[in-house]
């Protein structure tokens, strides 16, 4: 019985350090913020991105969900800037491409595409609540595809699935005054 009530006054003095454990009540705030403000960066701007916030950048890509755990994905971090402005021609320098890829032609298992696409907004999100721009590209995947695909260095038998362009941005937006407008709520969801 002792070893309950002590485990119990464990419990709760972890839930009073940590309220981060309790269930939360009113509004949504926090982190949720991060997600609901995002805007695809347009006024990217030249400078470098140092090393560690791209590592920490990527291992949000890392950590992503992905279907029975499968982590099909390799990042390829393309700071060469020739490379980069052959992949996506608007990219100012210091900008940062990452390019998910999974075996396969990158367009037939369903399954591995959402699980790319999951980790391309995970780094899409990261970079922005790190203070940088970024936006998913899927317009120049083909042509990754077709001719860019040994250049960059894509594991064998791979083929990219989107990328993510990170970079400096003149002025941070955020998603109520930069994003361009969405459909109202009430239009695309329903409670039953
Ligand atoms: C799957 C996907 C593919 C995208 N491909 C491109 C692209 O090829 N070129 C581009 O300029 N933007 C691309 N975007 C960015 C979208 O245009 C942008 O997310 C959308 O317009 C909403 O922008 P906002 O959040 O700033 O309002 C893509 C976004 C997603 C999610």
């Amino acid at each position: 019985m002792k070893k309950y009530v002590f485990a119990a006054l464990i419990l709760s003095a972890a839930f009073c350090a940590f309220p981060v454990f309790a269930q939360q009540s009113g509004p949504a705030v926090g982190s949720v913020g991060a997600i609901l403000n995002h805007v695809a960066a347009n006024n990217f701007t030249t400078g470098a991105i140092p090393r560690a916030d791209l590592d920490t950048i990527i291992q949000a890509g890392v950590r992503s969900p992905s279907a029975s755990n499968r982590q099909p994905w390799h990042f390829t971090v393309v700071q060469n800037q020739t490379l980069a402005k052959k992949a996506v021609s608007q990219v100012v320098d210091g900008n940062v491409l990452i390019v998910i890829s999974a075996a396969g032609d990158g367009k037939t298992n369903t399954r591995e595409i959402i699980d790319c696409a999951l980790a391309a907004q995970s780094i899409y999100l990261a970079a922005q609540a790190l203070g940088y721009g970024s936006r998913i590209y899927t317009g120049p995947i083909d042509g990754i595809n077709r001719g860019l695909k040994s250049d960059l260095g894509l594991p064998s038998g791979h083929s990219a699935v989107a990328l993510v362009r990170v970079g400096k941005v003149t002025a941070r937006a955020d998603g109520t005054s930069g994003a361009s407008s969405r459909k109202a709520a009430d239009t695309m969801v329903s409670y039953k």
